[in-house]
Formats: structure tokens, C-alpha cells, sequence
């Protein structure tokens, strides 16, 4: 029982004196699955996030500037047919590797499964946001003469519907063998004082620790090693919820080859000031992408001598990284932001309280704080028509209804 002593003693050194009670009261196999389960969470690095969530978020507008990019549309045919040239080397020699994320709750979009599997009622019979991916992947492969390994990151909690989807589906054609899943890390949920939820299921409340958690778990999953045995030298990593993501853009990998980058990323310009996307600037002479919950207002309105928004390179996760981008990254902690979300627990006589109001805390790291590690980035602006039909919302912007006619319109062309 010494075990359930060193854990007690924990949970005093962190004040999580509540868990102690919950504990005491469990039955045997309950009991040691908890206290399993609080021997893996790092209580100091959990109380560093907390004390974080005090502090004001600080962007010293002074250090920031906007960041170059290239636009598709003005590229000469030359530079354009140079920069192709470079890309179908790459995928023709099999060197090309894609990673989906897919470990986001979507909760504003309402579909209670994961949202691969959401379907988008398109051209009548309608399309799965999985199967709209791999139709894009399989056509770059017929292409290029090589099957592009594509690997779909999961989280512990959609982990397996998404594979049995993705089986029941017959992986939409998709050739099973360059095909592999990967589940994302997490981190637990505390409340306004810094207290750990406690599920229905006994459990420590956990979730999905962000996107940012990407490239640890590449590397974790041996996902990355994989990639490394198969001779990639480039990983494109993208969302799932864009049903106009181009994820074998040749010019935008020819661009990041001719630029001798590590980095590259598609950008469109913002819609409007208040658009919910991140946009690109350089911070402190690196890149950075500022995310739209954390930029300034009057930032975001801020335009230049033509008009322009100063800050209207949308970051649409569409993004390309060297191998040894990936690995970089891959060993470095990113920060986390917090967001205050509303999250049910058992409070101490063992009752469920399902809070209207907002009550708890989820850290997350978001992909693109990776490139402030680089010196340089590539950006190419593409056309929101030709790259991006977001479904974001149940309703109204960036909804299925949105994307549905963005689809179409780009597939009638
Ligand atoms: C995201 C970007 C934003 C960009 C916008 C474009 C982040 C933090 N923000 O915002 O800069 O302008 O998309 O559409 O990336 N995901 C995981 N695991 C997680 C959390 C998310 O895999 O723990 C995946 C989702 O499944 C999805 C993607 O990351 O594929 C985007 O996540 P989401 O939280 O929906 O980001 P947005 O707020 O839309």
C-alpha cells in the first residue's frame, strides 16, 4: 500500500487534498487504477500551467512586424514551372510524408464523433471529411507514381472510433499499409483554483494537450522513426476540417526547396479584421503565427499604405516541414495557452455537477509556436477559393453549408 501512501502524499504537497477523500472511499480496483494514473501527471510542470494562467498574455508590439510571403497568382510562369519541377522530384522519389490531425474535439461544430467522420453533404451523396483527404492524397499519388504515407493523429478518446470508421469505410481506398494511426498526448483539467477534475469514471479528467503536441507524439509513436526508415525528407502537416486543403502542393514544396527553408506554410488573405484565423508575423526577428484569440483589436484593424490589413496572412494549417524540422521540434517543449471551458466533475460526495458556466482550465500547445524556433519561413498565398472551406461551426461562417458551396464551386471549375 505504499503506493497509495506516496500518492496521498502527492496530492498534500499539491494541495489536491480533495482527490484524497474520493480516494479513500473507492474500492480496491478503482483505487489503484487512480492511483496509477496520478503517478504519471507531472504535478510541478501542472502547477507552472496553472500559475501561467494568472499571468496577462504580453505581445510587445513593438517587436512584431509583418512577415513576406510570395503570392501564387503573380509567380511567373517560369518560377512557377521551376518550383513544380522541384516538388514532383520529391513525391516522385517517394520522399514525401502527410500528417492529419485529427485529435480535436469539435465541439462548435456539434458532431458528437470525431470529425473526420463528419459527412458534408456534397455533390447529393455527400463526403466524410476523412474521405475528402484521402480522395486529395490518392490523387497526387496516381500522379506521381508513389503512395504518399499518410499518418491521421488521434486522441485517446477518439482513438479507436476513428479507427474502426476508417476500417468500416475500407480506408476509402486507401492503401492500408501507408496507412498508420497515432494518438496525441494529454494533460488534466483543473479548476479556477487549480484543482484537478475527478470524471464519473473515477478517473483523473484529461484532455487533448493541442495540436502543438503533434511533433512529440510523431516521435513518441515511433511515427517519426518510421518516416526517417522510409527516406521522407518532407512532412507536410494539416488539419482535417478544410475540405479545399491541398496536401501535395508541389509549388508550395518546389518554393520551400528554392528558398532553402525548413519551414513553409499556404496563407490566404484574412477575410475581415475579425476573421477567426491566425496570421503570420515575425516576432522578435523569427516567425510567429499570432492566434486570433490572442491577438490585440486594434492590431488586428491595423492596415497599411495600400489599405491592406497589416496582419491579413491567414495561417490556414497547411503546412510543410524538412525531416529535420520535424525531429527539431520534436524534442523541444512548446508553451501552452489556456482556455477556460466549461467541464463536468464529481465534486467530494461522489455527485456529478455539470456546470452551465465555464469552470475549468485545458492546456494546449498550438502547432505554429514551433516556428519561432527557425530564423526564416516560406509563405505562399493561395486563393481562399482554390485552398480553404473550413468547417468550424454549426452555423453561419465556416459552416457545413459554407464549405459545401466552396467545395463544389472549386470541384464545378
Ligand atoms: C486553427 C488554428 C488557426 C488557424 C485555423 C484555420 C491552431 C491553434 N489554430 O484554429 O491558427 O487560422 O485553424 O482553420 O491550430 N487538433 C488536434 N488536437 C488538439 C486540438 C486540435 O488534433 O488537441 C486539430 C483539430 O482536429 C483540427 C486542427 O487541429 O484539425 C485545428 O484545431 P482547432 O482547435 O479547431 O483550431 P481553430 O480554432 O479552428
Amino acid at each position: 500500500m505504499d503506493k497509495v501512501q506516496d500518492t496521498i502524499d502527492i496530492l498534500k504537497m499539491y494541495n489536491q487534498e480533495h482527490i484524497i477523500k474520493l480516494l479513500e472511499n473507492l474500492d480496491d480496483q478503482k483505487k489503484q487504477a487512480l492511483v496509477e494514473q496520478i503517478s504519471k501527471i507531472d504535478f510541478h510542470q501542472l502547477k507552472e500551467l496553472y500559475d501561467n494562467t494568472k499571468k496577462e498574455i504580453e505581445i510587445k508590439e513593438n517587436k512584431i512586424e509583418p512577415l513576406p510571403y510570395l503570392d501564387k497568382k503573380k509567380l511567373s510562369e517560369k518560377q512557377k514551372e521551376e518550383f513544380q519541377r522541384l516538388g514532383e522530384a520529391i513525391l516522385e522519389k517517394g520522399e514525401y510524408a502527410v500528417v492529419t490531425m485529427a485529435g480535436g474535439q469539435g465541439t462548435r461544430l456539434g458532431h458528437s464523433g470525431p470529425k473526420g467522420t463528419f459527412k458534408l453533404d456534397v455533390y447529393g451523396k455527400g463526403k466524410y471529411l476523412f474521405e475528402i483527404l484521402a480522395e486529395n492524397l490518392k490523387e497526387a499519388n496516381q500522379k506521381y507514381g508513389k503512395v504518399i504515407p499518410w499518418y491521421i493523429m488521434t486522441s485517446k478518446e477518439n482513438n479507436d472510433e476513428t479507427i474502426n470508421f476508417m476500417e468500416k469505410h475500407n480506408y476509402f481506398g486507401y492503401d492500408k499499409d501507408s496507412l498508420r494511426f497515432f494518438a496525441q498526448s494529454e494533460l488534466p483539467l483543473v479548476d479556477a483554483n487549480g484543482k484537478l477534475l475527478v470524471g464519473k469514471d473515477m478517473k483523473i479528467r484529461e484532455a487533448s494537450d493541442g495540436n502543438g503536441g503533434t511533433y512529440s507524439s510523431l516521435r513518441a509513436s515511433g511515427c517519426l522513426a518510421e518516416m526517417k526508415e522510409k527516406g521522407i525528407k518532407w512532412v507536410f502537416i494539416g488539419g482535417v476540417d478544410n475540405a479545399l486543403l491541398k496536401m501535395a502542393d508541389t509549388i508550395l514544396l518546389g518554393m520551400a526547396i528554392d528558398k532553402k527553408v525548413q519551414i513553409a506554410s499556404k496563407s490566404i488573405v484574412k477575410a475581415n479584421p475579425h476573421e477567426r484565423v491566425g496570421v503570420f508575423a515575425k516576432m522578435n526577428g523569427h516567425p510567429k503565427v499570432i492566434e486570433y484569440s490572442e491577438m490585440p483589436e486594434k492590431m488586428a484593424e491595423e492596415v497599411d499604405n495600400d489599405g491592406e490589413l497589416k496582419y491579413g496572412e491567414a495561417h490556414i494549417m497547411c503546412n510543410l516541414y524538412t525531416i529535420e524540422a520535424i525531429e527539431k521540434i520534436s524534442k523541444e517543449t512548446l508553451i501552452y495557452h489556456s482556455a477556460f471551458k466549461k467541464n463536468s466533475y464529481i465534486d467530494e460526495n461522489g455527485r456529478e455537477v455539470i456546470p452551465t458556466e465555464p469552470n475549468s482550465f485545458k492546456f494546449e500547445s498550438f502547432i505554429f509556436d514551433a516556428f519561432e524556433l527557425f530564423d526564416d519561413i516560406a509563405i505562399l498565398r493561395g486563393k481562399r477559393e482554390d485552398d480553404f472551406a473550413p468547417v468550424k461551426n454549426k452555423e453561419g461562417v465556416d459552416s457545413p453549408k459554407t464549405a459545401k458551396e466552396l467545395y463544389e464551386k472549386f470541384w464545378n471549375k
